[in-house]
């Protein structure tokens, strides 16, 4: 008996199974998720050619349409974009029509009438990038670039690359996921990235107050609240910035208290394994989460994982644009050839 795919999956994928949305990576299957990495391997030298482009997307155009701040996510996509020969629309916001009261909907659909093949979207409404994806003529391709606390697939999908590039794959990995998983969209989207992907053992580490109720049972983890039992004998440590923005309500005595608990500094990463990287999606608070010893140190790989973030990007573009059309003419293979 075939079961229904959850709807997330119905939504990002074709009826055979290639991305056409990239929305989440929950429900996603293993092999699509290394499908995603291999091809993002295919493209991170082009980044080191002379001539930094391939024609994939070359008379498509896309659309950035950032609701909130960012700067990894929007350049790296911009850059994924021109990479790939499209032609890029990065909407300001704050200078848009959207100021005026113009709805997101009403937005969306007088891009559609500029022939938009692609939005990339960044909302801070959990499910806008879902919703957009439900709107948009057949044929255009939605990514999420971060919705709220809910989802950031590309980010997570990077940091996997980043992981899989250091540490060869998946089997037998212990990762340490640290500090606000509560309010963060990239550890729940690393979470299920890690279990789909096969990793051994995944570890949330923080106060009682920024980690999700029951996270053990509903996200299949480890929970500590301790940093040298969390990070001990760990392959992989993720910090986490604090997301005030997201706090409603005092979760902590004071940064000063949170960054001598929880903060990464080279004393606590001794009880990670002698060759343990660390990471973080950045942006970074020093002294808060990380230490600059350990931000600016030889285990510290949060730069690589930006760079990577432009082949990652690349791939989830490709891929989407090709789902879309092969959804639209089936008899056509994808631009890989497949
Ligand atoms: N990691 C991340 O999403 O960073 P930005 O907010 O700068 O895009």
């Amino acid at each position: 008996m075939t079961l229904a795919p959850p709807p997330s999956s119905r939504v990002q994928l074709t009826d055979d199974g290639k991305l056409r949305h990239f929305l989440s990576v929950e429900h996603l299957s293993r092999s699509l998720l290394e499908d995603i990495l291999d091809t993002a391997a295919s493209f991170v030298d082009v980044g080191g050619r002379a001539i930094k482009k391939v024609p994939l997307l070359r008379g498509k155009t896309v659309v950035n349409l950032f609701f909130e701040s960012s700067t990894r996510t929007r350049s790296t996509f911009e850059l994924a974009a021109k990479r790939l020969s499209a032609d890029v629309l990065n909407l300001d916001i704050a200078k848009s029509a959207t100021s005026k009261g113009e709805t997101l909907l009403d937005t969306l659909r007088n891009l559609e009438a500029m022939a938009a093949d692609m939005f990339v979207v960044r909302h801070q409404d959990s499910g806008a990038p879902f919703f957009i994806a439900n709107e948009v003529t057949p044929g255009v391709a939605v990514i999420n670039a971060g919705d709220g606390r809910h989802a950031h697939p590309t980010q997570a999908m990077l940091d996997m690359y980043t992981i899989r590039h250091y540490k060869g794959g998946f089997a037998g990995l212990r990762v340490a996921i640290v500090g606000d998983v509560l309010h963060s969209r990239v550890a729940r989207s690393q979470v299920h990235a890690l279990n789909i992907l096969g990793a051994e053992e995944v570890r949330l580490i923080g106060p009682r107050t920024l980690l999700p109720v029951a996270a053990a049972e509903s996200l299949g983890v480890t929970v500590c609240h301790d940093m040298a039992q969390g990070l001990k004998d760990v392959d992989v440590v993720i910090m986490l910035r604090l997301q005030k923005e997201r706090m409603d309500s005092a979760f902590l005595p004071s940064e000063a208290e949170f960054f001598r608990l929880y903060g990464l500094n080279n004393e606590k990463l001794r009880h990670a394994k002698p060759d343990a990287i660390v990471m973080h999606p950045g942006p970074i608070n020093r002294g808060v989460e990380i230490a600059s010893e350990v931000a600016d140190g030889p285990r510290s790989v949060i730069l690589n994982q930006v760079t990577f973030g432009i082949a990652v990007r690349m791939a989830g573009m490709s891929m989407a644009i090709s789902g879309q059309e092969s959804s639209q003419n089936p008899e056509q293979g994808d631009q890989h050839g497949r």
